[in-house]
């Protein structure tokens, strides 16, 4: 599977707390300072600049956020990009849980046709979450994929059989984990960080089954850190991760796996359940 080196986020200027999407957000309504949380979202931007200087990454694109869609600032769940076994660059358009992250949609449509892209879409009522629920494992033709709580189990069996490689469905029932890109990272195809709360036995056997080396991150650090919300950028001769700051015993454990890591604020996406990797997307530029 050929992996995407550029970045695509959404601008923040609208973005907010209106409802309750997912625990994290509740009692956070009236919390967000959206100055503190501009200032967060260009320190991001800047570092993934700053890492497309040193080659890590290709490009950064940014699409302008719209009035009235306040969580689209989390780019990570509104598509999936990936390239065929023919080479063609093709993206599934998602269907999102909530009807007011569906008012998003059509921004990405719009980005992604003038990419030229083909679009495909999932089959009627069913939900897609995008990479918030599909993980890729570096140098293995391997989708990790949550479902039971945004991304559904049939939306996977419609997956599996449109993007290449191997699909692992793993259930996701811990409130605080609702996507599978807040309780694990998929290092390579040995290694993978995750939370042991996060998942059920059937989940723990199956990541036993794909990983010889479980890194056990404690809840703490994944549940009110994001500490598994980092985002691994796998360059050419070097992994950085860019993670939350704050969450000691993850990094330390990035740091003995021979990733370099970068520590920035996010405290006010946070807020909405997010951090790091939810406030970006993977493209094919
Ligand atoms: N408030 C947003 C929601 O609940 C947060 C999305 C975070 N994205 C992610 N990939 N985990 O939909």
């Amino acid at each position: 599977m050929k992996a995407p080196h550029s970045i695509l986020m959404v601008s923040p200027d609208y973005y907010d707390i209106v409802d309750e999407k997912n625990i994290h957000m509740s009692g956070q309504s009236d919390k967000v300072n959206l100055e503190i949380a501009k200032k967060q979202w260009h320190d991001l931007h800047d570092i993934y600049l700053q890492l497309t200087i040193e080659k890590v990454l290709n490009r950064v694109n940014v699409i302008e956020g719209i009035p009235g869609c306040e969580d689209m600032v989390f780019a990570a769940n509104q598509s999936i990009p990936f390239i065929d076994s023919s080479g063609n660059r093709k993206v599934i358009i998602s269907r999102m849980k909530h009807s007011s992250r569906q008012r998003e949609i059509p921004a990405f449509e719009a980005y992604y046709s003038s990419c030229g892209y083909e679009l495909i879409y999932p089959p009627q009522g069913i939900v897609v979450e995008g990479m918030g629920d599909l993980l890729s494992v570096p140098g293995a033709d391997i989708w990790l994929a949550g479902y039971g709580q945004r991304t559904q189990y049939e939306a996977l069996e419609w997956l599996k059989d449109i993007l290449p490689g191997e699909m692992i469905p793993i259930a996701l029932n811990n409130p605080y984990f609702y996507h599978l890109d807040t309780c694990m990272i998929p290092v390579n195809k040995h290694t993978l960080l995750y939370c042991r709360e996060a998942f059920d036995i059937s989940g723990i056997n199956r990541i036993s089954q794909i990983f010889e080396h479980l890194v056990a991150i404690p809840i703490e650090e994944a549940r009110d850190g994001f500490a598994l919300n980092a985002h691994l950028v796998v360059g050419e001769n070097r992994n950085v991760a860019v993670i939350q700051k704050g969450n000691d015993q993850t990094i330390s454990a990035m740091k003995d796996l021979n990733i370099d890591v970068i520590q920035t604020d996010t405290s006010e996406f946070m807020r909405s359940g997010g951090s790091v990797f939810c406030m970006k997307m993977m493209v094919y530029e």
